[in-house]
């Protein structure tokens, strides 16, 4: 039989108090829907449907180009409505798994389990067991099978005291759920047309309703406000690190470590506090990351060492290069091995090649440098002249004093040395010595001016 997923996410989520649709709030540096969308997708569904409503044109942008389908549900009148927009779609062989864009948690590997343990002719209801289940859906067994769910809105005194509650999520076999969704009314506390009401029509028809409970709350929790979204980035954090943990990845405090996005590690890598990790990002063997770093969308060769406070985005080092601390790689920043790039430095879009040294207070822009170049403090590639960006180009071995400046497009030979103070307009040839600077003047017995009316 194949699967269906339907994705319910018209909720208006005004307690986010946002002008960003709820499923768009970013958990882990992705839209909850993204995460959701993700879940199905490992769930290998033949047919991924998302029923929007409030902020659905925002959403269905943010999803562009996913091979998805789109029902809106202009009015919301209720789970049972919001699932049956998306039903004239889904082919009657199938089995439909219902799942919410405000629950991200929710692993693939739960959903299997609630599909396998359920035939596929019969519902399966995904519940958990809750300290105070106040106003969910309770779950009403007769003896193992599911007999309704009762909403705490609808609930009398003894119904309101089961803690077993419906976390929303179900699985239906698609032409029965077309029938029953059909045949919903709204008679109830809050006029809705409860998707839970399928339930008791199911049992009623003689189609047997399985409960299968998920091992924790955290996982079902369903995000309605900030507080919520904060609680289940933390569960998540928790998670990605539990999961690097038992791959060998060392940090020094679990809990202060954040993964945006997706972090690849080789063996001994080791995390100090305070290191966010966003977009993709690979760490080879050995690679030691200190406090205090921000890594995006880069990859860092094995042995190589950041200390702390850098700010690093879309680089890439080869095999133990040294970076920081207080250093900056911008986008295109390309160290090769054993390069080391110091303190208050900034590269971008700029090749940096085996064994050289930017070690303080420079930058560098779309530059290539040779091998073992030293490059000395405070100095600057001039590479923007207002209008456009200029190439400067440093040969092998060649030495560049202390501030320098390189006005682009400049070429400087390999071997080549330029002393201190130089301001670098025309090419420097091989092995070549300059020295562009005012000669010293010394004034003996200079008076310096005096405040006017000073005694
Ligand atoms: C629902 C369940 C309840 C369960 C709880 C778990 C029903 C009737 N009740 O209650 O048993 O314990 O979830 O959180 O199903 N939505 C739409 N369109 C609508 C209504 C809702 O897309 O017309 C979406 C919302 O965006 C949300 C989800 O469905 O993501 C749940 O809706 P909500 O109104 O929060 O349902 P609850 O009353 O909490
Ligand atoms: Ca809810």
């Amino acid at each position: 039989m194949g699967l269906s997923t339907i994705i319910l996410a018209a909720g208006q989520g005004t307690r986010m108090r946002s002008d960003l649709p709820k499923v768009l709030q970013l958990l882990a540096g992705k839209p909850l829907l993204g995460h959701v969308l993700d879940s199905a997708a490992e769930l290998d569904a033949d047919d991924v449907c998302v029923v929007y409503g409030h902020g659905g044109e925002t959403v269905r942008k943010a999803f562009q180009g996913d091979s998805l389908r789109w029902s809106e549900q202009a009015e919301q009148l209720g789970t049972g409505h919001a699932v049956q927009q998306a039903m004239p779609d889904t082919p009657d062989a199938n089995r439909v798994l219902i799942l919410f864009g405000d629950v991200p948690l929710l692993m693939p590997a739960t959903c299997r389990r609630l599909l396998a343990e359920t035939p596929a002719d019969e519902v399966a209801v995904l519940t958990v067991d809750m300290e105070d289940p106040t106003g969910y859906g309770r779950i009403i067994r007769d003896g193992i099978s599911v007999s309704c769910i009762i909403e705490e809105k609808d609930a009398g005194p003894d119904e309101k005291a089961v803690r077993e509650i419906n976390t929303g999520v179900m699985a239906c076999p698609a032409d029965k759920l077309r029938h029953w969704l059909a045949n919903l009314g709204n008679d109830n506390a809050q006029g809705e047309y409860y998707l839970t009401d399928v339930v008791a029509m199911a049992v009623n028809d003689g189609v047997t309703v399985h409960g299968v409970k998920a091992d924790t709350w955290t996982e079902v929790m369903g995000i309605n406000d900030k507080k919520q979204l904060a609680e289940a980035e933390r569960a998540l954090q928790a998670r990605l690190v539990d999961e690097l943990m038992k791959e060998g990845v060392g940090f020094a405090d679990p809990a202060r470590v954040d993964i945006r996005g997706s972090l690849k590690c080789g063996k001994d890598v080791f995390i100090d506090v305070n290191a966010v990790f966003e977009g993709e990002v690979e760490l080879g063997d050995g690679v030691t990351i200190e406090s205090n770093n921000l890594v995006r969308d880069s990859r860092l060769g094995a042995g190589t060492l950041v200390h702390s406070n850098c700010h690093i985005e879309g680089a890439t080092t080869g095999t133990i290069c040294e970076i920081g601390p207080f250093a900056r790689l911008r986008p295109g920043a390309e160290l090769a091995n054993n390069v080391k790039v110091g303190n208050f430095v900034e590269i971008k879009k700029s090749t940096v090649a085996d064994g050289s040294k930017v070690n303080h207070l420079t930058y560098i822009g779309d530059a290539e440098i040779g091998t073992n170049v030293n490059v000395g403090a405070g100095t600057i590639t001039c590479n923007y002249d207002g209008a456009n960006k200029h190439k400067t180009t440093i040969g092998d071995g060649a030495f560049i004093g202390s501030g320098v400046e390189l006005v682009a497009p400049v070429k400087i030979g390999a071997g080549a040395t330029v002393g201190a103070g130089a301001t670098i307009t025309k090419e420097v040839g091989d092995n070549e010595l300059v020295i562009e600077r005012s000669r010293q003047k010394a004034i003996p017995g200079w008076k310096r001016p005096v405040k006017k009316g000073a005694k």
